[in-house]
């Protein structure tokens, strides 16, 4: 059951954050609703703009609407991730999507808001919600001065102005991490300091989490193992993602992990059978193996068990 996230958010703020996991073909589309129904959780499906383009928007769209169909105890939202203005219309009209993200965070503060409420209006007056980003979301070297990490951060205060201005359902805030495998390069993490502030100016209202996969080490090794060269990959500690739930983060994004799972797999099973060329036998481990990390990754989300409490909420 396609949702939008209003009452997803509303059950989870303050006690556990939503899953937003990236898809961009059929394989992952299996894993991430199997994943979901394993452990029983409500998730957030999303689709970036390179996943729209990569087969074509409307095989992805035929894709989820057939996975509903397979899994009908499932319940998810269909969310546009980092959307320009053009696409989330796009998105808007097709009646398809539930949720937008509008991604304007490079502009100053005043375009910022001013596409982002274009969106929001266009948005609300079909029942999908908005995410919008306030910050730049960035890898933070250790090198950088203070002052210049800190700028990148979402300021606490334009936080307010921002939602009461634009009217979204949910802010994205940058709050030390970024997009890929190679978050810090030195003992950084999530700056909850930054977040706290942003709490404290906008109680009850959802924060969104963006650049959250975990880059798990052993996962890491067993890529570099099988031929892969990923040097110095590094991500969010997943038992920081309970206390960021606990501040008002109801959405937590991750995709790189996913990513990585898929790497592995396929590296790790072409090792083993040098012989083999066809791609239905790594294709179906890795359904698995992403069913399993999904189910795993709700776990540490908090998502996982949910399921049952938000389709009663949802009648
Ligand atoms: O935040 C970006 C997501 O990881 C999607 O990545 O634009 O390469 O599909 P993509
Ligand atoms: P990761 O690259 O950490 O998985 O982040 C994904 C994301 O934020 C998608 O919007
Ligand atoms: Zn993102």
């Amino acid at each position: 059951m396609i949702v939008t996230t209003t009452k997803l958010f509303q059950t989870a703020y303050g006690k556990f954050a939503v899953g937003a996991y990236n898809i961009n073909n059929l394989e992952q589309t299996m894993g991430l609703f199997r994943g979901n129904l394993q452990s029983q959780a409500p998730f957030i499906l999303q689709i970036s703009k390179g996943a729209r383009s990569y087969t074509h928007k409307t095989m992805l769209e035929g894709l989820i609407r057939s996975a509903d169909d397979i899994f009908p105890e499932s319940v998810f939202a269909v969310h546009l991730d980092h959307g320009d203005e053009e696409t989330c219309y796009d998105c808007i009209n097709s009646g398809f999507y539930s949720s937008v993200m509008i991604d304007a965070s490079h502009e100053d503060f005043e375009t910022n808001i001013a596409i982002t409420k274009r969106v929001v209006d266009a948005a609300h007056a079909k029942g999908v919600v908005v995410e919008a980003e306030l910050g730049m979301l960035g890898g933070v070297e250790e090198h950088v001065a203070v002052e210049e990490a800190d700028a990148k951060l979402t300021d606490p205060d334009q936080a307010l102005e921002f939602v009461e201005r634009t009217g979204i359902d949910s802010l994205a805030c940058a709050i030390g991490t970024s997009h890929g495998a190679f978050k810090f390069s030195g003992t950084q993490g999530l700056r909850f300091d930054v977040l706290e502030e942003i709490q404290k100016n906008l109680p009850g209202f959802p924060l969104v989490m963006h650049g959250s996969s975990s880059v798990p080490q052993e996962e890491v090794k067993r890529i570099n193992d099988a031929g892969g060269k990923l040097l110095g990959a590094k991500g969010v500690d997943a038992d920081q993602f309970k206390r960021a739930s606990e501040l008002g983060v109801t959405k937590i994004n991750i995709d790189t992990d996913g990513r990585l799972v898929w790497t592995r797999v396929h590296r790790e099973f072409f090792n083993e059978k040098p012989e083999n060329f066809d791609l239905r036998p790594p294709g179906k481990v890795f359904m698995t193996a992403y069913a399993d990390f999904i189910a795993a990754k709700n776990v540490y989300l908090g998502s996982a068990g949910q399921l049952e409490k938000i389709r009663e909420i949802l009648g």
